[in-house]
């Protein structure tokens, strides 16, 4: 399995990384599903046609390589210009750029949803951005610019074998190896057990706070302080020893004990976020019909 699992990640790190990598994408996806109520399953499996968030979760990253879908290869991160590790911080006017980031993508999106005046295609392809993008945004190295998001500095993955970089590590090494594969069946599994931790472990108490911005009517606000959130875990624990600590080392033994722990709670987030804003724009959709 191990092995396996390792040639995988290998493979996929030569096309670059923008994201927790599919199995991570679908598990945010099975954690927002669990939490979606009357209306947000109703809306969401009118404008997905039926489809699951967990099987649609990823599908931004296939659309960003497409002529129609170049623009957006921007929106999946914010280039948080900060000094690692002495002081993490976005700013919005500093770090997103002309393009967008996915601060901006994520507001955006999320009015796109509810705008009548567009077509059904264009609220669709809406509602799929924000559910890769709130997972995205909880992988603390999409809001970093740091040697482009750790995408240049290289790493060891599996017995100074597998060469990567902190990135990929952080995209796919470390959920993958946690979670014991890559594919949609261990996605099922993982997200099975972070829902359990939410219900009534280890993240019971913590996920209200995770949630505490939550008014999908405040523009990039929720959004920026997400943004935030992740990005304090650069200087905290991907980096707290600056690059040249992690520069050429084999991260799958002390730091992956470290790491994996702050990425599944990350993906426990985006997931649980996930769920309740969903809910919110299928709440505002409701409303607005009763008008
Ligand atoms: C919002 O999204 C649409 C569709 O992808 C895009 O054309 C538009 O430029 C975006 N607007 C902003 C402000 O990001
Ligand atoms: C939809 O179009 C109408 C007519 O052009 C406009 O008045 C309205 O503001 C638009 N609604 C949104 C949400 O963009
Ligand atoms: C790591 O390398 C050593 C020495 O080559 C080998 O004995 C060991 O089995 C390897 N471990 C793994 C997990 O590949
Ligand atoms: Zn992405």
């Amino acid at each position: 399995m191990k092995t396996a699992v390792l040639a995988l990640s290998a493979s996929l790190f030569a096309q670059g990384a923008y994201s927790w990598g599919a199995m991570g994408h679908a598990t945010v996806g099975y954690i927002a599903q669990n939490y979606l109520d009357g209306a947000g399953k109703i809306f969401t499996s009118h404008l997905l046609g039926g489809a699951s968030l967990a099987s649609v979760a990823s599908w931004a990253d296939s659309y960003r390589y497409t002529d129609a879908g170049k623009f957006s290869a921007s929106l999946h991160y914010i280039d948080a210009h900060d000094e690692v590790p002495h002081k993490c911080s976005v700013k919005l006017d500093r770090d997103c750029g002309e393009e967008g980031c996915i601060v901006t993508a994520i507001a955006n999106y999320t009015d796109r949803a509810l705008n009548d005046n567009l077509t059904l295609s264009e609220r669709t392809d809406a509602v799929k951005f924000i559910i890769h993008f709130l997972g995205d945004i909880t992988q603390p190295l999409h809001t970093e610019n740091l040697d482009v998001g750790g995408n240049e500095i290289s790493v060891f993955w599996g017995n100074g074998t597998a060469k990567t970089n902190l990135h990929a590590a952080w995209d796919r090494s470390i959920p993958e190896t946690l979670a014991g594969g890559s594919d949609d069946a261990t996605a099922a599994k993982f997200a099975k057990g972070i829902i359990a931790d939410l219900d009534t472990g280890i993240y019971k108490d913590l996920k209200e706070d995770w949630t505490s911005c939550g008014s999908i009517k405040r523009g990039t606000g929720c959004p920026k302080a997400w943004a935030q959130d992740a990005n304090k875990l650069v200087c905290s624990d991907v980096l707290p020893d600056g690059p040249d600590a992690v520069e050429g080392k084999d991260l799958s033994g002390d730091y992956y004990t470290k790491a994996a722990p702050i990425a599944r709670q990350q993906l426990a987030k985006g997931g649980y976020r996930l769920g309740l804003w969903l809910n919110k724009i299928a709440k505002a959709e409701q409303l607005k019909c009763r008008d």
